[in-house]
C-alpha cells in the first residue's frame, strides 16, 4: 500500500498528465494542478482536483501551491519555439518549491518528465544508464534532467527523471496520428519503416509515475517502454490490416520529411531499442505489450476519444 500524498502536477490537461492525474485519483492521492484556462479548472474541481490557474512561464503563479505539496511531478511542456526556455523556468521554479519545502524537514519527491528521444539512436539495448545522443529536437532536455538529478542528492529531496517511449492510447501524440491518418486513408512513413520504435501504453505510463513518486527509495533515471522493439512497418501494416478502408501507405524520404516538419522528422526517424530494468525494479510491468498487437483496441479508443472531444 503506497503512502497518501499532496501531489502538485502540471500538465494534467494534456496527454501524458491527464493520464497521470487519472492515476494518482485511482491511488487516492490529493492533487492540485497547473492549468492555463480557468474553464479546465472547473472541470477539474468536480472531480476533486484542486486547480491553479496559471502558466509556467510565470513563476508566481504556482511556486506557492508546489511549495505546500509533498510530490511534485512535471509534464507539462509549452509547445512553441519558447517550450525548453519555458521548461527551464519551470524547473528552477518548481525544484525551488521542493527544496524550500525539504528544507523544513519534509520529505519532498519532484518527477521530471523527459522522454527517450534523448538517447537517439541507440546501440544495441539503452537501459537507464546508458549514455545521452539526443536528437536534436530534444538537444535542449538533459541539461534539464541533470538540474534535476543533481538536486536530489540531498537527504530530504528526492528527484528523478521518467523517460516515456512514444505513448499509444486515445487519440493523440505519435500513435494518434497514425491512428488518424490510417482512417483518413493515406499514411506517411519516414524512410524505410525498419526502423524501431519504443512505445509505451498511456495508461502503464500513468502507473510508472505513481511507483515513482510514491516509492520511498524511488530515485534517478526511469525507462518506461513496452520493449516490444516494433519496427515502424509493422506497426503501419497492424494499422492497415485494421483499417475499415485500407490505407495508401506513402514512404517519405528523410530529407523531404525535414524538410515539412524540421527536426521532429529526424526523432521520428530514430532507430531504439531501450530497456527499463530500473523501472521494472519497481515492480512496474506494463499490461500492453506492443501497439500492433492492440490495433483493434488502440482504433476503439481513438474513436471514443475523437467522440468525447
Ligand atoms: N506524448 C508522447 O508520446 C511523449 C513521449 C515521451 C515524452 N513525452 C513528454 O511528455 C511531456 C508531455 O507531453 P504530452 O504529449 O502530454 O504533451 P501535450 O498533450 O501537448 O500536453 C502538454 C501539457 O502542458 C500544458 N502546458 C503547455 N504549455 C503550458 C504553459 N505555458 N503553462 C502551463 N501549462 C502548459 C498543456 O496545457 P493546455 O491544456 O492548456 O494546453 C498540457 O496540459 C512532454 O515533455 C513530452 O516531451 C511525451
Amino acid at each position: 500500500m503506497w503512502p497518501h500524498m499532496r501531489i502538485f502536477l502540471t500538465g494534467a490537461t494534456g496527454y501524458v498528465g491527464s493520464a497521470v492525474l487519472d492515476a494518482l485519483l485511482r491511488g487516492g492521492h490529493t492533487v492540485t494542478a497547473l492549468v492555463r484556462e480557468p474553464e479546465r479548472a472547473e472541470r477539474l474541481s468536480v472531480r476533486g482536483v484542486q486547480a491553479v490557474v496559471g502558466d509556467l512561464s510565470t513563476p508566481r503563479t504556482y511556486a506557492g501551491a508546489a511549495e505546500g505539496c509533498d510530490g511534485i511531478i512535471h509534464t507539462a511542456l509549452e509547445q512553441s519555439r519558447r517550450g525548453p526556455e519555458v521548461d527551464r523556468q519551470a524547473v528552477d521554479t518548481l525544484l525551488g518549491a521542493a527544496i524550500r519545502h525539504s528544507a523544513k524537514g519534509q520529505p519532498v519527491t519532484f518527477v521530471y518528465t523527459s522522454g527517450v528521444w534523448v538517447l537517439g539512436n541507440t546501440a544495441g539495448a539503452a537501459k537507464e544508464d546508458a549514455p545521452v545522443r539526443p536528437t536534436p529536437l530534444v538537444a535542449w532536455r538533459p541539461d534539464h534532467e541533470t538540474l534535476v538529478l543533481d538536486a536530489g542528492r540531498g537527504r530530504t529531496l528526492r528527484t528523478a527523471v521518467i523517460r516515456p517511449g512514444i505513448v499509444y492510447g486515445g487519440a493523440a501524440g505519435v500513435i494518434g496520428d497514425l491512428l488518424k491518418d490510417a482512417v483518413n486513408g493515406l499514411v506517411r512513413v519516414i524512410g524505410d519503416g525498419r526502423n524501431r520504435w519504443a512505445c509505451v501504453y498511456d495508461r502503464d505510463l500513468a502507473d510508472l509515475y505513481v511507483r515513482v513518486v510514491s516509492a520511498p527509495d524511488a530515485s534517478g533515471v526511469y525507462h518506461a517502454n513496452d520493449e516490444a522493439d516494433e519496427r515502424v512497418s509493422d506497426i503501419v501494416e497492424a494499422l492497415a490490416r485494421h483499417a475499415k478502408m485500407v490505407p495508401d501507405v506513402r514512404h517519405v524520404p528523410l530529407d523531404e520529411a525535414r524538410a515539412k516538419l524540421g527536426p521532429y522528422a529526424d526523432a521520428l526517424a530514430l532507430n531504439q531499442i531501450v530497456r527499463g530494468p530500473r523501472a521494472r525494479a519497481l515492480g512496474w510491468a506494463p499490461t500492453l505489450h506492443s501497439v500492433a498487437g492492440n490495433v483493434a483496441r488502440l482504433f476503439e479508443e481513438f474513436r471514443t476519444a475523437r467522440e468525447a472531444a
